[in-house]
């Protein structure tokens, strides 16, 4: 059972959810925490889908490749991004009170599959789903599972495309029935932390620029930057150079040149915690104090004068963007 009964158990007794642990051990005692439910076994990926180096072993080879790219990559690029943003648009619509990480995976899954693309997750160093779904304080990489969404849960839906040998990465977070007037503030900022951060992206600039635009805007707020998780480079390879620093390091001599790709995906806490803690899954990311916590994800490409971001455009979830305010 994934949804709690409206008559609780006694603390001594055993948990309705099934565990096997007393009430008092299990559910009670992470009560208002999120709670990992039932993980289902990976999904199959038809053959004639062309797929990345890790996904039939999950080891992700070293390759090196250019943090600079081809027309022809970015051209690629390109279609891959607006494939993403459409997948996270329409996976953002299913979010509801009710229905389960899970189920939203299959249909990233088989949406992915339909246009034609692998999703990128799956299997990548052996991440067993196709999306992530982070709930609440946990910050990034949590795994769909039988937990139904809440009214009053925040969700961060990150959907990865591999489409015609490239990736396009790109996340939201999307509130679940009616949320709180924080957690409207808190998605509300760590969106215009984003676009503060790719209002900054020109050739010629430092990429320790991007970070420092991101942290004025999360501390002017009181909120704080997770430190852990950062931007990266991003084309045929999911992750590669450069990395992106969501906060600002002196030390960060990286230029921003054109033709780079990369993202900018800052994660944003409420109570201004930095720091986190990973469950026993290896991948579920949570602010150390249960802080909640939310993210938002362009992939773009630097031009000659500015930036062209891949995963936005109309219909894309930004309602921050330059176009929509
Ligand atoms: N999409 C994530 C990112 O923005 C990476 C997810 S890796 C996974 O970089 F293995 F957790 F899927
Ligand atoms: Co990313
Ligand atoms: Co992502």
């Amino acid at each position: 059972m994934s949804q709690a009964p409206e008559v609780l158990p006694n603390k001594n007794d055993p948990c309705w959810c099934g565990s096997g642990k007393k009430f008092k051990r299990c559910h009670l005692a992470n009560a208002g925490r999120v709670m990992q439910g039932t993980i289902s076994p990976m999904r199959y990926v038809p053959d004639n889908i062309i797929k990345p180096p890790y996904a039939a072993t999950g080891n992700v080879p070293n390759t090196r490749e250019s943090a600079i790219k081809s027309p022809e990559v970015i051209e690629r690029m390109r279609v891959a991004g607006k494939a993403a943003a459409e997948i996270l648009a329409k996976a953002g619509e299913l979010v509801r009170p009710g229905i389960t990480t899970e189920e939203i995976d299959i249909f990233v899954h088989d949406l992915t599959i339909q246009m034609g693309g692998y999703p990128s997750p799956l299997n990548y160093h052996g991440y067993p789903k196709s999306v992530c779904t982070s709930v609440n304080e946990v910050i990034c990489h949590g795994i769909p599972d039988s937990r139904a969404l809440e009214d009053g849960d925040i969700v961060n839906l990150d959907v990865t495309i591999f489409l015609n040998g490239v990736h396009g990465d790109t996340n939201a977070t999307f509130a679940v029935g009616n949320i709180s007037d924080e957690d409207k503030k808190l998605m509300r900022v760590t969106e215009e932390c984003l676009w503060k951060a790719i209002e900054v992206v020109k050739p010629g600039m430092l990429i320790n620029e991007l970070g420092r635009a991101i942290q004025i805007h999360a501390h002017e707020n009181n909120f704080g930057v997770v430190r852990m998780f950062t931007g990266h480079g991003i084309g045929e390879t999911f992750h590669t150079e450069p990395q992106v620093l969501h906060y600002f390091d002196k030390f960060d001599s990286t230029m921003i040149r054109e033709g780079m790709t990369f993202t900018i995906e800052p994660m944003i806490t409420a109570s201004g915690e930095t720091a986190h803690k990973t469950w026993k899954d290896q991948w579920t990311a949570v602010t150390a104090d249960f802080s909640r916590t939310a993210q938002y994800e362009h992939t773009m490409v630097v031009t000659a004068d500015g930036v062209d971001v891949l995963t936005a455009g109309p219909g894309a979830v930004s309602p921050s963007a330059p176009w929509n305010r």
